[in-house]
Order: structure tokens, then C-alpha cells, then sequence
């Protein structure tokens, strides 16, 4: 699945280069893009649920109408043929039209709307022994930015703004700033150099800043404007004579996931920096870590990676999200003894530029005694 999403979207960055004459940038929203590139990935995207949606219901469908045909044959006066009544006729022919245009009409919503239509989440969260000077501290997260045609810097910049207009006295960015191209780390770092927060503006790096092999590059991009990216490093959030402990974390997994070797123990690298007297926050892109971070005794983990499923059906059910596949942490806040988890939805998106039933989330956290 993923190769085939990267084979597409590289597919569409090749498309790109000789649109009159020049090489346009992989950073802005081309004609091409708009009226070659988006709709055939919608188009691709409707086939493939077209595609699912026939192999989970023709397929049954199919057993149960063999299962009947044979036991018709069986009755000495079998009924006339129900496909021949007008009535079931006109109901299939309905069924069909709404069976081939649902998924395109699906794509060019996720597309042109549920792509677009950002939800700010305002959270408290509770912490037993949060201090006094934190009391109503307020955090912004950002988290995959994906950086490309579909989400180009004057988009990430819109996003910009509404973050700063929120007030947070923190701002974080949870990874997958770019998706493969190493050419867009300028672009993303200029456009996020924008995020403005008194305590300052931190990050940690994704899976897809690992696969384009840009760790060390966007890090130092990130110095040179203020943000501090922490790489299996903590800082020191100061508030009076009060302070937190912000630690952030590399993409890190038990599987191999692309250049990204697995571990076998997951946090490993920071073990010595928790602290036990001050509250710990986590920033780690890969919202699995989130056990061994609560065994750890990491009051707040604050992650990204999933897109909440990008194209979830939880309007249906919950539990209809590809995410799910690879981790049960998908969206939202997660609670075990010893920390909770939020997991943002992102802002951009891979593959296939299209959100359904996970709209992009920017989330705004306010931190109590609780
Ligand atoms: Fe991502």
C-alpha cells in the first residue's frame, strides 16, 4: 500500500517538471496539479474504494445467489425469475448508479472539503502534580505537515496564523514536516519559521523527514529560525520557579519501518533524561511509543503519524480506519496508568490528497491540576 502510494505521488511530481517550459516547484499548487494531477488521483481513489466496496459486498452477495439459484432448482415450481420483475430491476439499477458514483463523490469530497475543513481541538489536560506556575499553561500542536503540491507553503502559512491567533504559551511540531522530496525542507522550515509562542516553538522529527533523509538538514534549518527540534534531547520549559520537562524523540518503532531501524527497546534513548521531579512531556511522532512512555512514568505524550486514518470511516464505525492496521492508537486521547496520549490529526496528507471522516486538527491543550 505504501509503495503504491509512493510510486503514485512520485508519478505526479514527474508529471510536473516540463509544464511550460520549467521545472515548477514541488512546493505550490501547479495548473497541472489542479486539473491533471488531483483529478486523477481522485479517480484513483474512487477505484480503489469502488474496488473494495464490490469485493465486500458482490462477492457475499454472489455466494448467497448461487446458494438460492441452487436451492430454486430444487423446488418443482420455482417462481418466476425475480430478475424479471420490473421492480427489482429498477432497485438494482439504482443500487449500481449508487454503488459507481458514491466512491468519486466520496474522492471529491475528501478532496476539495474534508482536506480543508480544519477543527481546532481545545483539551484540558490533567495532570496530579502539575505546578502552580503552570496552571492553565497552553500548548499548541502541529504534526504532519506534508509539505507539497496539496499542502503548499502559502497553505502552511494559513495554518500558521490560525496557531498564533490561538495564543499558546507553547507551540510543537510533531514530525513529517516533508514527505519524499529533501528539496522542500527550505520551504516547510520558512514557512513554519511564522509560529510565534512565548515558552517557544519545539519539535521532533517523522518517519518521512527519516525517509528523505533530511534528520539532520531540517534540523539545523529549524536552528537557524528558533525552533528547537529535540532529537532524543529534552529542554527545560521555565514558567517563575517552576518548569517542565519537554523531551522529544526521532521516529522510533519495534518494526522496521523504512530507513528507520527498529529498536528493541522503545524510549531507550531518553531513559536518562525523565525527570521524577518535575511533570515530563513527550513529543514523539510515533504514537506507539506511548506504553513504554507511560511505564516510564511520561505524564504527556503528544503525537502524530496516523492522519487519524486520512480516509477513516468512523462516522460508520470506529473501527473502520486503515490506521488500525498498524497501531490501536489512532486519534485522540488515550489514558494508561502512569500517562495519556493524544494523538493529532495532522495537517497534510500523503498519497492521496483526500481526508474523509479525519478532518486536519490543529490542537490547542490547556494544562491543569487534576
Ligand atoms: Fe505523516
Amino acid at each position: 500500500m505504501c509503495v503504491g502510494a509512493a510510486a503514485v505521488y512520485a508519478a505526479a511530481f514527474e508529471w510536473n517538471r516540463p509544464l511550460f517550459g520549467r521545472i515548477p516547484s514541488p512546493v505550490e499548487l501547479t495548473l497541472r496539479d489542479a486539473l491533471v494531477t488531483a483529478p486523477f488521483l481522485c479517480w484513483l481513489a474512487s477505484s480503489l474504494v469502488a474496488f473494495l466496496v464490490v469485493g465486500l459486498f458482490a462477492i457475499p452477495q454472489g455466494m448467497v445467489g448461487a446458494a438460492r439459484r441452487m436451492a430454486a432448482r430444487r423446488r418443482v415450481h420455482s417462481s418466476a425469475d425475480a430478475l424479471a420483475s420490473p421492480e427489482r430491476r429498477r432497485f438494482l439499477e439504482r443500487t449500481a448508479a449508487v454503488a459507481v458514483s458514491a466512491p468519486f463523490v466520496g474522492g471529491v469530497y475528501g478532496l476539495l472539503y474534508g482536506r480543508l475543513n480544519l477543527e481546532t481541538t481545545e483539551l484540558p489536560i490533567r495532570i496530579g502534580h502539575l505546578p502552580a506556575g503552570f496552571e492553565g499553561f497552553r500548548i499548541c500542536q502541529l504534526s504532519d505537515i506534508h509539505i507539497g503540491p496539496f499542502m503548499p507553503a502559502s497553505e502552511i502559512r494559513k495554518y500558521v496564523a490560525i496557531a498564533n491567533a490561538l495564543k499558546p504559551d507553547l507551540t510543537v511540531l510533531t514530525g513529517d514536516f516533508v514527505t519524499f522530496d529533501p528539496s522542500t525542507q527550505q520551504p516547510v522550515v520558512e514557512a513554519l519559521s511564522g509560529l510565534r509562542a512565548p515558552f517557544g516553538v519545539f519539535g521532533s522529527l517523522g518517519n518521512h523527514d527519516a525517509w528523505a533523509r533530511v534528520e539532520d538538514s531540517i534540523t539545523e534549518l529549524f536552528r537557524q529560525v528558533g525552533v528547537r527540534i529535540l532529537r532524543g534531547t529534552n529542554g527545560e520549559i521555565i514558567a517563575g520557579a517552576d518548569s517542565l520537562n519537554l523531551i522529544g524523540v526521532d521516529f522510533q518503532s519495534h518494526r522496521r519501518f523504512g530507513p528507520s531501524a527498529p529498536v528493541d527497546r522503545l524510549l531507550g534513548n531518553i531513559e536518562g533524561v525523565i525527570t521524577r521531579d518535575r511533570v515530563n512531556i513527550l513529543l514523539s511522532h510515533n504514537p506507539d511509543t506511548f506504553p513504554r512512555a507511560a511505564e516510564l512514568g511520561i505524564e504527556l505524550s503528544l503525537a502524530g503519524h496516523t492522519h487519524g486514518g486520512q480516509a477513516a470511516l468512523e462516522f460508520i464505525s470506529p473501527e473502520i480506519a486503515p490506521s488500525r492496521l498498524v497501531t490501536p492508537y489512532v486519534a485522540g486521547l488515550f489514558h494508561k496508568p502512569g500517562g495519556q496520549l493524544y494523538v493529532n490529526r495532522g495537517i497534510g496528507t500523503i498519497g492521496i490528497p483526500i481526508r474523509i471522516g479525519a478532518p486536519p486538527e490543529i490542537t490547542l491543550y490547556s494544562l491543569t491540576r487534576g
